[in-house]
């Protein structure tokens, strides 16, 4: 690995993100094989922000169904338009929710979440392949950055990935 996992060094978010640009591409150089890419995007944003839960979600026939994450355990299989990640899957669409609990038909793996991001990602050719999804255990964590970063941290994922 040509970089060093630079733990708790930035103060602000912005400088997490700034790190993260970076270290993303080197991180993933070279390695085209999917699960090794998404187990390391996963465990590269966690070590700057250590989230209550990170983690994929993938399509697979109507359902999404768990990948690799960081975090306590979670649902296995989630039904297209169902909660947050399934609404995401089915709108193609970024979900960014500051309170889950008014989220309808929210499904709570952890009574700590308090807030979501979920980031569909699609394929050059528009194919939803699964979502990103990451719970935070503060309420309205994520902001306009959170959600313009987090997407670009993912097309780095599935370009280095050949997708
Ligand atoms: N809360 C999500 C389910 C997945 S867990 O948070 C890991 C949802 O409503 O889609």
């Amino acid at each position: 690995m040509a970089f060093q996992i630079s733990e708790d060094t930035f103060q602000s978010k912005s400088e997490r993100y700034h790190y993260l640009q970076r270290a993303l591409p080197a991180l993933l150089n070279g390695e085209s094989n999917f699960v090794a890419n998404c187990a390391n995007t996963i465990a590269l944003i966690q070590s700057q922000f250590h989230f209550h839960w990170i983690g994929f979600y993938w399509v697979e026939g109507e359902s999404l169904v768990l990948g690799c994450f960081q975090g306590p355990v979670a649902c296995t299989r989630i039904a297209k338009g169902k909660g947050v990640c399934g609404t995401a899957w089915s709108l193609a669409q970024l979900q960014n929710v500051p309170d889950v609990d008014a989220f309808p038909g929210h499904i709570a793996c952890s009574a700590l979440s308090k807030s979501e991001l979920v980031i569909p990602l699609i394929t050059a050719q528009g194919e939803v392949l699964g979502v990103l999804d990451i719970d935070s255990e503060q309420m309205a964590f994520f902001n306009d950055e959170d959600e313009r970063e987090l997407s670009g941290l993912m097309d780095v994922l599935l370009k280095s990935s050949g997708l």
